[in-house]
């Protein structure tokens, strides 16, 4: 059992560390000579062009991952994309014509919902990319293309390292995009992937001291509740956040983009209640900081993941966890980690099976 898991106490820490590797694994070989390829989509420099709608489905942490790509595939390529949990989706009746993309991302490839959705949105007419771990999954086999997430197996029921891998597969796939409609030049898209290559550096360097997320976990172990809070992208990895402490920790979490804060989660706040604020550098750092006082005002035990060098926020937070300065498009690769590993540490504090939390399964292949 302990060579299985390499050496470390559980399969979730294992599969947290492989991470730097899933990010080679996944971008090993997609650029040649300032040119981005996928070929696996099997879909023309002109067909990718035609996209003019895309909707992301998914479940859980994958759903999660849709919201990443969301924001980076209006940001970059200008294509309107939606994210829809695969179960609202596939009862609804969504607008779908020839040159809509549905992407599908599963880390099993076989969620039931999610493949419905897809079955559904084939015979409407819409072409579909599956991003999946699974080789030979159903969703890789009932897609017009896939992306292979490059994980390998994951065995802890929370998705650590199959998230990292949607993240960056979904990465590529938005520059990809971007490069097909001219809207990133070429020399734009070597940077961006050279950036992206090197944050396989910053989670590993990530990865080498993690004393001060054990300490903000060990704060926060005994709270009944708590609140993630980010803006942007900070707001995506935020959910992705809060479900994994609450899958596996049982403590309940709720994320919030930061400026709904006074709309109502402000409320919740009152004496060391923890607020995990993701404040790295971003358009919207300044406002997320002023979320961070308000939170802080009404009593609010303060966790932020910062960037480094970032000394200024340690006047607005009670545990500050930095990681390395990345463009903000990849902030939720790196910032995912630190939220990954504060979650095992109340989880292990709290007593839990991490790989095996009560009540879930692996995969859904029910409804
Ligand atoms: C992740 O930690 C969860 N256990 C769960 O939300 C999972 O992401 C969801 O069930 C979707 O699974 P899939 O990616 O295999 O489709």
């Amino acid at each position: 059992d302990l060579a299985e898991k390499g050496g470390y106490p559980d399969f979730m820490l294992k599969e947290i560390h492989e991470q730097p590797r899933v990010v080679r694994d996944t971008l090993a070989g997609r650029m040649a000579g300032g040119m981005l390829t996928i070929d696996e989509l099997d879909l023309s420099h002109d067909e990718l062009n035609l996209i003019d709608r895309i909707y992301v489905i998914a479940c859980g942490t994958s759903y999660h991952a849709g919201l990443v790509a969301k924001q980076l595939i209006e940001g970059w390529a200008r294509i309107p994309t939606e994210v829809e949990v695969a179960s609202e989706f596939r009862y609804r009746n969504p607008i779908i014509t020839p040159t809509t993309l549905v992407v599908a991302v599963s880390q099993s490839g076989e969620t039931a919902d999610t493949l419905a959705a897809i079955r559904d949105a084939r015979v409407r007419g819409a072409k579909v990319f599956g991003i999946t771990n699974v080789v030979g999954s159903p969703v890789a086999r009932e897609s017009d293309g896939v992306i292979y997430t490059k994980a390998n197996k994951e065995i802890a029921v929370a998705s650590t390292k199959s998230f990292l891998g949607q993240v960056v597969s979904l990465t590529l796939l938005a520059m990809l995009l971007a490069q097909s409609k001219g809207k990133l030049t070429t020399s734009q898209i070597k940077l961006l992937f050279k950036e992206l290559a090197d944050t396989a550096e910053q989670i590993e360097t990530i990865l080498s001291d993690t004393a001060a997320i054990d300490k903000a976990a060990l704060a926060c172990k005994d709270a009944c509740s708590s609140l993630f809070i980010g803006r942007g992208l900070g707001a995506a990895i935020c959910a992705e956040g809060a479900l994994k402490l609450k899958e596996i920790s049982y403590l309940h979490a709720e994320s919030y983009p930061a400026g709904e804060m006074k709309h109502g989660p402000i409320a919740l706040i009152d004496d060391g209640f923890p607020v995990v604020a993701v404040a790295t550098q971003s358009p919207t750092y300044e406002k997320t900081i002023s979320n961070l006082q308000e939170s802080r005002a009404r009593g609010a035990l303060i966790v932020a993941i910062a960037t480094e060098g970032d000394t200024e926020i340690e006047k607005h937070a009670d545990y500050v966890i930095y990681i390395p300065k990345v463009r903000d498009c990849f902030s939720p690769i790196t910032a995912s980690v630190p939220l990954q590993l504060f979650a095992r540490a109340i989880a292990v504090a709290r007593g839990c099976d991490v790989d095996q939390p009560r009540n879930l399964a692996k995969s859904v292949t029910v409804e």
